[in-house]
């Protein structure tokens, strides 16, 4: 029988998830119904359901009609793609009226949020799949492998630097993600991703975390606008005078290709604008944000090892480098991924050819590359693999444990949580003054030597 599927959240993220179901897990699988509080992109979700995946319309309920579309559609499985901090409100009224869910990262965005979402899991017995995408890229979970089968021996330290550009980076101050009330900041948005992926590289969980962060190149105040001769900009960029000269113009109304007619930024965010007044175009020297922009921290975990952190959102290129020093040697990790804004109609997050690389340092013995897998793809090539491990009706047994529920999404954000704590209050923040009653979160065993 096929599962039936509802879709909360019809943005750029969720498209994903529609055309798994409709076009890529037919056999398997059924979208039942669409709920958002923006009516015009429901009803651009099913012109292209209509137009480019040749299906039937499917039913559309507001924001306040979630428990209606639950009781008319009957579903098995909410999937929640709305923006972050809504998220809580639909993991938890979906578990209460019996269904399972599937979230987008990250799972909440604070401490009180997760403790709901922990309690009612546990209540209710109901499964939530947060979908770590990170996770299921072919050179991180190389690594994973790696680390598990002990090459270095155990992990005692990890340097990791994720770098934003001025493209995908900028991007994060023009969109909802700008205020902290919506999205819990970069350390919660964007570094669940990095934080899920240490504790699943290290089968680790994180104890205590001491972060200070600052936003010194976006936002209004600190000069940077001027000196880029940018004076007199204005609040969004489709009125703006600066639109020339400015690199961080971003066209909305830019013509779109044919195939990306049902989903360009035109279609999904400008021509949608008259229903609930989002603008996905503010400036990024604007004054109405509170994320930051540069952040660091060091965090410990259970496994005794250290990691130090930084996340900057200002820079020429885009990726990471992450190197993990164990106790027989040190593997290093660095990958460059390709430029794009999200909704732009180009693959989110894909790796470069020649970008990414492992290199091993055995101790007393020469260090050699090692062959990368190969990813293609949105987000290192991740996004497939997890849409097979969701939806497909026989999904492969999986050493690596890459599924991750609720104790792994609610370990992902609390680094980030506590990170914005330690931010706040200039102190360490301890993960387990944040949140009670977590199940116990499941891991690979590690070869240690
Ligand atoms: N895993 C990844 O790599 C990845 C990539 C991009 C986005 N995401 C996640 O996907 C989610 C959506 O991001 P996006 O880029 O699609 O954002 P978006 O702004 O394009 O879409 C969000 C959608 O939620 C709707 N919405 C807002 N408030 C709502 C409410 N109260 N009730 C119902 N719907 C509401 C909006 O109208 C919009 O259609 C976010 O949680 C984001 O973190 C994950």
């Amino acid at each position: 029988m096929k599962k039936r599927y509802v879709q909360v959240g019809v943005g750029g993220r969720s498209e994903m998830y529609t055309k798994a179901i409709l076009q890529t897990f037919p056999k398997e699988s059924e979208l039942v119904g669409l709920c958002d509080n923006n009516r015009g992109r429901m009803e651009l979700r099913n012109r292209l359901i209509v137009g480019k995946y040749k299906g039937r319309p499917v039913p559309m309920y507001s924001d306040t009609e979630f428990d209606r579309m639950i009781h008319a559609q009957k579903p098995d499985v909410v999937i929640v793609t709305t923006r972050d901090c809504f998220h809580d409100r639909y993991i938890i009224r979906a578990m209460e009226l019996g269904c399972d869910v599937i979230t987008e990262k990250p799972m909440t965005t604070d401490e009180k949020k997760c403790q709901r979402i922990i309690d009612t899991a546990r209540r209710t017995g109901c499964r939530v799949r947060v979908t770590f995408n990170y996770r299921y890229s072919p050179p991180r979970t190389q690594v994973k492998d790696l680390l598990m089968r002990g090459v270095i021996g155990k992990v005692l330290s990890v340097d990791f630097s994720w770098l934003l550009n001025t493209s995908h980076g900028a991007d994060y101050f023009r969109r909802w993600h700008r205020e902290k009330k919506n999205s819990g900041g970069l350390m919660v948005h964007k570094a669940t991703h990095h934080f899920d992926l240490v504790n699943w590289w290290l089968s680790a969980s994180p104890v205590e975390v001491f972060a200070m962060g600052a936003r010194r190149f976006y936002g209004a105040g600190n000069g940077m606008a001027e000196k880029l001769g940018l004076k007199g900009h204005a609040e969004r960029c489709l009125i703006c005078r600066c639109q020339k000269r400015c690199k961080f113009y971003l066209d909305l109304k830019k013509k779109v290709c044919l195939e990306n007619m049902y989903s360009g930024l035109k279609a999904m965010y400008l021509d949608c604008e008259r229903y609930d007044g989002y603008f996905r175009d503010r400036c990024v020297f604007g004054k109405t944000m509170d994320i930051e922009d540069t952040m660091n921290l060091v965090v410990r975990y259970n496994t005794g090892a250290f990691m130090s952190y930084s996340l900057n959102a200002f820079t020429p290129w885009e990726g990471y480098q992450v190197a993990f020093n164990g106790t027989r040697g040190r593997l290093e990790h660095d990958c460059v991924e390709s430029v794009y804004i999200s909704g732009d109609g180009r693959v989110q997050g894909e790796t470069i050819p020649n970008g990414t690389k492992i290199r091993l340092y055995p101790h007393f013995k020469p260090a050699r590359n090692i062959a990368v897998a190969v990813a293609k793809g949105g987000h290192g090539g991740g996004d497939y693999p997890l849409l097979a491990d969701i939806f497909s009706s026989h999904p492969h047994r999986d050493p690596y444990m890459r599924t991750a529920d609720v104790a792994g999404g609610a370990m992902s954000i609390l680094t980030g949580v506590a990170a914005n704590k330690s931010m706040r209050t200039g102190r360490p923040v301890r993960i387990a003054s944040l949140v009670k009653r977590l199940p116990t979160v499941k891991m690979t065993s590690m070869k240690e030597w």
